[in-house]
């Protein structure tokens, strides 16, 4: 049994709307992208795949990889247009058996948590990591006129990391390979289409924010201080 962290960083982070692609910008003196790989470099994965913009490679490298020692990092690939077909090249480079997939822009994922989500893959070949929903959640028509109101006790805010067997998550992409790409917003998504497994949600954490725009850097700030004083 390995497993090999899938850290996507290829994105080019339009609604930051900075220069800088977001997982590059400085977060507390770090790059962005330096927190996910630090709590994966520290968890009992096997590797870490970084995905990074095509052409960005050598950066990474000498810039996060080399300067940080992450040397949990086995391969840099170069990834696509779409988040779907940056997972791909990610799966494509990674040796293990298993894949755990984590979005870069998640800076503040915990040990505890990837811990779970390695023992939920295991388990139950699928699993994405969740939060119970805490608003209302309306569905519109295109007009804006409200059509329903989903129960919100069944609805669940859908995080990363999401573990697979690396296979299963294959199977998954290649049978719905006919889909358009910017319609898979997450990993489970491919698995659930597939019919191949069922997927299991797995308790996530609220502070695991996915940083999008320019605010959620000054939420990020704040955890990382409470963190920091919190001694944890
Ligand atoms: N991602 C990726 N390849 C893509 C698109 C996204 O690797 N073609 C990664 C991002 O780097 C990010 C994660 O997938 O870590 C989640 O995507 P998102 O938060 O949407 O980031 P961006 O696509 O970069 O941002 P935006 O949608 O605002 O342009
Ligand atoms: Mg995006």
């Amino acid at each position: 049994m390995s497993f090999s962290a899938i850290v996507l960083a290829a994105g080019s982070g339009s609604r930051m709307h900075s220069a800088l692609p977001k997982q590059y910008m400085p977060l507390e003196g770090k790059p962005v992208l330096y927190y996910s790989l630090k709590a994966f470099q520290e968890s009992p994965v096997d590797e870490i795949v970084l995905v990074v913009p095509s052409g960005d490679e050598e950066y990474a490298l000498k810039e996060i990889v080399c300067r940080f020692g992450f040397d949990k990092v086995h391969s840099i690939a170069a990834g696509q247009d779409t988040r779907a077909g940056s997972v791909l090249n990610g799966i494509k480079a990674a040796k293990s058996d298993h894949v755990l997939i984590h979005d870069s822009a998640r800076a503040f994922v915990t040990g505890e948590l990837i811990k779970r989500m390695m023992d939920a893959a295991v388990a139950f070949k699928a699993a994405a990591a969740a939060v119970p929903e805490k608003n209302t959640i309306k569905v519109a028509d295109s007009d804006g006129y409200v059509t329903s109101t989903p129960d919100r006790s069944t609805l669940w805010e859908i995080q990363t990391p999401q573990g697979f067997e690396k296979d299963l998550l294959l199977e998954g992409y290649e049978k719905t390979g006919g889909m358009p790409s910017e319609k898979i917003t997450d990993d489970a998504m491919v698995v659930e289409l597939s019919g191949c497994s069922k997927v299991k949600l797995v308790m996530g954490e609220y502070t695991n924010i996915k940083i999008t725009t320019p605010e959620d850097l000054e939420i990020g700030r704040m955890i990382l201080k409470n963190r920091l004083t919190s001694g944890s």
